[in-house]
């Protein structure tokens, strides 16, 4: 048996609408194994806030709006066609998208997190997750997607322009690895960490 998830997620129309759409015009969402996994792990959470970094065109916005129906969801995205696109495929969902740099957004930010999932650029996930460290508290989630990014992280003879990827995702695993979280690193798509603030 060399599979590690298999796709057993029912989507509504209207996300599976976004995932066609997005998959057209080539904007990177999140993979079907991570899809499978994290529909089965949300199950057993109960939040309240969830601010997702890197909207894309809203698909797992959507998921995350499929599994928390009555959720504050808010996600940012920097491109203005994103915005503009992911805004009117989720209008019937209920999510706040806004048009804005990541990290500004989290630095005027005042609610608190309960979930924060991190799928923007990598090279940003150590300094995202200390500027918010202010909205986060004990038991909230950071879920980071593509923690391998792409064989950068670990891998052997990365090429001199992916070193600040590397070095600060690197960084980041170490800061998600100690003494204050409790963190899991599951071997699906890319890569992805599961961590609980203490
Ligand atoms: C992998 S895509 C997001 C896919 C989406 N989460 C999904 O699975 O449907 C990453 C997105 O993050 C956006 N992004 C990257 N860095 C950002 C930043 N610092 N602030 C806001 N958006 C950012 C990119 O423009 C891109 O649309």
């Amino acid at each position: 048996m060399n599979k590690v998830s298999r796709t057993s997620v029912t989507l509504d129309n209207e996300v599976l609408n976004i995932k066609e759409i997005s998959l057209r015009d080539h904007i990177p969402i999140i993979e079907d194994e991570v899809l499978d996994f994290l529909t089965f792990y949300l199950r057993h959470l109960d939040v309240k806030n969830i601010l997702e970094i890197g909207t894309g065109y809203g698909f797992s916005a959507a998921i995350f709006r499929q599994s928390f129906p009555s959720a504050t969801i808010t996600t940012v995205e920097r491109k203005e066609k994103n915005v503009l696109i992911a805004q009117k495929l989720l209008r019937e969902m209920d999510v706040n998208v806004i048009h804005m740099d990541a990290s500004d957004y989290i630095a005027s930010r005042t609610e608190p997190i309960d979930l924060l999932f991190l799928d923007g650029a990598k090279s940003h996930y150590m300094e995202l997750l200390d500027k918010a460290s202010h909205l986060l508290s004990k038991g909230s989630i950071i879920i980071s997607d593509n923690i391998y990014a792409r064989g950068i992280t670990f891998g052997d003879n990365v090429p001199k322009r992916h070193r600040t990827i590397r070095r600060n995702m690197n960084a980041f695993i170490e800061e998600i690895f100690s003494d204050k979280y409790e963190s899991y690193i599951i071997p699906i798509g890319d890569g992805l960490a599961i961590t609980r603030m203490k």
